[in-house]
């Protein structure tokens, strides 16, 4: 429990302002995952849902391309044209020029072009902090055999009470810059952790390892489409993302930003027509992201992402979302604090849309709240429509907020919460 002059910040109700409480409802009835009666979502940071329009422009496209005939010229102007259109809206949200932007299926597959682009060589050291994701770790392990690279860990999640615009942030770089050796060639780490919902610095990051050459590369997972972002302003040199989390569109579109400036730098691993000019048997690469790509993609996906991303920008601007994000968190926060069988994972505010919270088995008398945390989020599924996560490490439940979240979803979770007391 924090104390109550720790809470004397807390945002009630009237701070996220009632007539956006009346409008987020008008807003959500597009989305057909959150009209279902009495479901409440907090499972963002897995998977968005998905807006009406978004759904429905799915059947549509693949209809399109049969109705234009499969591979004739014209569907292939079609597609050209709905890649060229998405890269755009992406670039747009990140503030960068398309050129920079690779489409990928998810953030894993970023994180490998990444991790993969670069010349390792024996001996070379890999620095990653102690929060990233498996998928991203078993990259970093491959690596790790095939080039004899050292991969090093960062105590990341010993700063997990540091707020990014505090002084704290200082520690975090501090102790990341401990960690580089001479020999460090890339940084991988996350702008939001998923285990915490911790922000990491990451202007700050990008210029202490640039300053040693070291690349620096983005898990963007749990941050595109939750944190404003002008990735340029950023320097960082990677920025790996899905847009199935937390941009609610559907599974299988992300994309990788690199910057301009490392393109010499490094080489795509796997290749294919989407990264060519033409010129074989000598192949000629295009000097942006589409080296990175390689074939024939869901095409008829595409407008979908732009539409998801078009209906969030209709409700609010990215800052006002976030805004809104953190304001939902701090209030989840506090009033899991007010409950004593509840430990907040980290001390400080939320700063970005996940929570991670544990329930102390001695306090909370309920039989359910005897089980494992993966046991609960399961119960609470199947028993009370609450999509809540479980996690391994550290061993807690986590909550992820969005923008379409409502004061009443955070009621009924605290309410849940609450009644495992006795
Ligand atoms: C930080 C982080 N990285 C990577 C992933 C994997 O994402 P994807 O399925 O888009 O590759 C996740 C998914 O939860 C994540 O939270």
């Amino acid at each position: 429990m924090i104390s109550s002059a720790s809470s004397s910040n807390y945002l009630d109700t009237d701070t996220l302002n009632r007539d956006r409480e009346v409008d987020l409802y008008i807003h959500r009835s597009q989305f057909p995952a959150l009209e279902i009666k009495n479901r409440t979502y907090f499972n963002y940071g897995g998977q968005g849902v998905i807006c009406a329009d978004a759904l429905d422009s799915i059947t549509k496209n693949f209809h399109h391309i049969e109705s234009l005939g499969c591979f004739s010229s014209a569907a292939g102007a079609w597609m050209m044209s709905e890649y060229d259109q998405t890269k755009a809206v992406i670039a747009e949200q990140l503030q960068v020029s398309p050129i920079t932007i690779t489409l990928t299926e998810n953030t894993t597959i970023g994180c490998n072009i990444a991790l993969w682009a670069v010349n390792w060589q024996q001996g070379d050291r890999l620095l990653l902090s102690d929060c990233e994701h498996p998928g991203i770790i078993a990259c970093a392990v491959q690596i790790q055999k095939r080039f004899g690279v050292e991969i090093d860990y960062f105590p990341l999640s010993s700063t997990h009470n540091a707020s990014v615009e505090g002084k704290d942030s200082e520690s975090v770089v501090e102790l990341l810059v401990k960690h580089l050796q001479p020999t460090t060639r890339m940084v991988m780490l996350s702008h939001i952790c998923w285990n915490t919902g911790q922000v990491v610095p990451l202007k700050a990051i990008a210029k202490a390892c640039h300053a040693q050459n070291v690349f620096v590369a983005i898990d963007a997972a749990q941050s595109a489409g939750v944190i404003p972002l002008a990735l340029v302003d950023s320097e960082v040199d990677f920025y790996a993302f899905t847009a199935h989390k937390w941009w609610c569109a559907p599974l299988g579109l992300g994309a990788l930003y690199i910057r301009s400036e490392i393109f010499d730098q490094i080489e795509p691993v796997f290749v294919g027509w989407r990264g060519l000019t033409n010129g074989l048997p000598i192949p000629q690469w295009r000097q942006d992201g589409a080296k990175f790509e390689v074939a024939s993609s869901t095409y008829p996906l595409y407008e979908a992402l732009r539409i998801a991303i078009a209906h969030a920008n209709n409700w609010g601007t990215q800052p006002a979302r976030y805004q809104r994000i953190c304001n939902l968190s701090q209030v989840l926060w506090h009033k899991l604090n007010e409950l004593p069988h509840i430990h907040c994972v980290r001390q400080v505010p939320p700063e970005s849309g996940l929570v991670s919270f544990q329930i102390n088995r001695e306090l909370a008398k309920s039989a359910i709240a005897q089980k494992s945390h993966a046991l609960i989020s399961k119960h609470f599924e199947a028993e009370d429509q609450i999509f809540i996560r479980a996690l391994a490490d550290p061993n807690c439940l986590r909550a992820s907020v969005h923008y379409l979240t409502s004061l009443a979803d955070i009621d009924q979770l605290v309410a849940r919460l609450a009644s495992l007391a006795s």
